[in-house]
């Protein structure tokens, strides 16, 4: 060991943080450490990533899988929350990003290290989740984010930069999207996407098919649930991970789970994001569906506000707050009786529910039939449509008795407008139909 300081770099194996690892060296004197994690994304092999991490100056480099974790930690809150940022981004990148500090933080402690780094651009909003997440796990830890600060402001500065510093650089032409991959989906943004009226190009998928060219018979599926989570496939037990890549292959094989918005990042800036969620989406909506079917009525209204509340905590880079874990904690008591099984249908870039059945279903079959086995008492619907909407019938009998006299008032008011000197009289009269108001309903 040299006697430098150390720093913990989060590491992908690309150019940018290749170039971090040198540039930590060089402007800060400091020994840098890789953390490279698999959550599942699309890389060459973790060995290769380390390889590429010692080669470009590091003096160590771990690799950790990550999958389990993120699956049975991560995505299994996500999915008591029926996670979806603005309605509709399963947070692919924001669910990743405080697994990957948790192991940045780890590692920092274990070599003694004073500084974390990340490569995350000033414009993002991962850097926030990176610094938010480290500031509620290690409130003391430094932070050196290299992309933000750096001033090789081009690609092409960028790779002069790294083969005068001996850093490998691709010698295919670097694809002109910034995507950021994991078990939950892909993010895809940059290039031709940064014009929102642009139909995003084929190329930019890889984990689903076009709808057009999905197969012609539709695929069912039944995913059971136990307390909330995805415990088994068409009968078959099966880890939860598991059941995220087979339905990120049923789902994209069958054209379904691309989503092309334009979402507000936390920075304040509007981007078009594109994205690939072909089992999340898949799973959330089956979990809805099972729901629907054993949440009581006003527990599923109430939860509605905490998923968006929850949704937004992890966006904006709060996993680990406090409110967040308050979240977690109402969630998780209404998952517990989240079990049985759904059935989707899959079909040219759909996906429906077309089943669901529980032990604990609160449908009733008496009281929701038509036919002559109906249970429900019809003529206590009589009196309770009296009592629910006695308020607004009140309001509305005010209104009618005061129809002619409010048509009289506006005219007033206008007249105000126009001859302020006589305010005194109109208030007078806005008096009387004040006065006029409160006897019609004492009436
Ligand atoms: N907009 C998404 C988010 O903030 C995705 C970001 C993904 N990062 C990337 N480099 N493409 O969660």
């Amino acid at each position: 060991m040299s006697g430098k300081e150390k720093v913990i770099l989060a590491y992908s194996g690309g150019l940018d943080t290749s170039v971090c690892i040198k540039w930590l060296q060089e402007k800060y004197d400091l020994d840098v450490i890789c953390v490279a994690g698999d959550l599942g994304q699309d890389h060459d092999g973790l060995e290769q990533i380390k390889a590429k991490a010692l080669a470009s100056g590091a003096i160590d480099c771990l690799v950790v899988d990550m999958r389990e974790d993120f699956a049975n930690e991560y995505l299994t809150s996500a999915m008591a929350a029926n996670a979806m940022y603005e309605n509709k981004y399963p947070l692919v990148s924001a669910l990743s990003r405080p697994l990957i500090v948790k192991h940045l933080v780890d590692a920092a402690h274990a070599y003694g290290a004073k500084y974390i780094a990340h490569g995350c651009t000033g414009k993002g909003n991962d850097q926030v989740r990176f610094e938010s997440s480290l500031a509620m796990l290690d409130p003391n830890m430094e932070v050196i984010a290299p992309v933000r600060d750096w001033d090789l402001t081009c690609r092409e500065d960028e790779m002069a930069w790294a083969e005068e510093h001996g850093i490998e650089v691709p010698t295919t032409k670097a694809s002109p999207y910034s995507i950021d991959d994991n078990l939950w989906g892909r993010a895809i943004e940059c290039g031709v996407l940064e014009d929102p009226w642009a139909e995003p190009p084929a190329d930019i998928y890889t984990m689903t098919v076009g709808p057009e060219v999905a197969p012609d018979e539709p695929t069912y599926v039944e995913i059971g649930f136990s307390s909330g989570i995805p415990c088994s496939l068409d009968g078959k037990k099966m880890p939860y991970l598991d059941i995220i890549y087979a339905m990120n292959e049923i789902a994209g094989k069958n054209g379904y789970g691309r989503i092309d918005m334009v979402e507000n990042r936390l920075v304040g800036v509007k981007s078009r994001e594109c994205y690939e969620v072909p089992g999340a989406l898949a799973l959330i909506q089956a979990h809805k569906a099972l729901e629907d079917l054993c949440l009581e009525r006003s527990v599923l209204h109430f939860k509605l506000g905490i998923e968006q509340a929850w949704a937004e905590q992890v966006y904006n880079g709060l996993w680990f707050s406090p409110l967040k874990e308050a979240l977690d904690a109402f969630l998780a008591d209404t998952q517990q009786c989240v079990t049985g099984t759904v059935r989707l249908k899959f079909y040219k870039g759909s996906c429906t529910v077309v089943g669901r059945k529980s032990a604990y279903s609160l449908y009733d079959f008496g009281l929701a039939t038509y036919d002559a086995s109906d249970e429900f008492d019809h003529d206590l619907a009589n009196g309770f449509i009296q009592l629910h909407s006695l308020p607004c019938k009140v309001w509305a009998k005010n209104r009618q008795a005061m129809g002619a006299k409010m048509a009289q008032f506006s005219k007033v008011a206008s007249t105000a407008d126009e001859f302020t000197g006589q305010g005194s009289a109109v208030v007078a009269e806005a008096e009387d139909v004040t006065q006029t108001a409160a006897n019609a309903v004492l009436n």
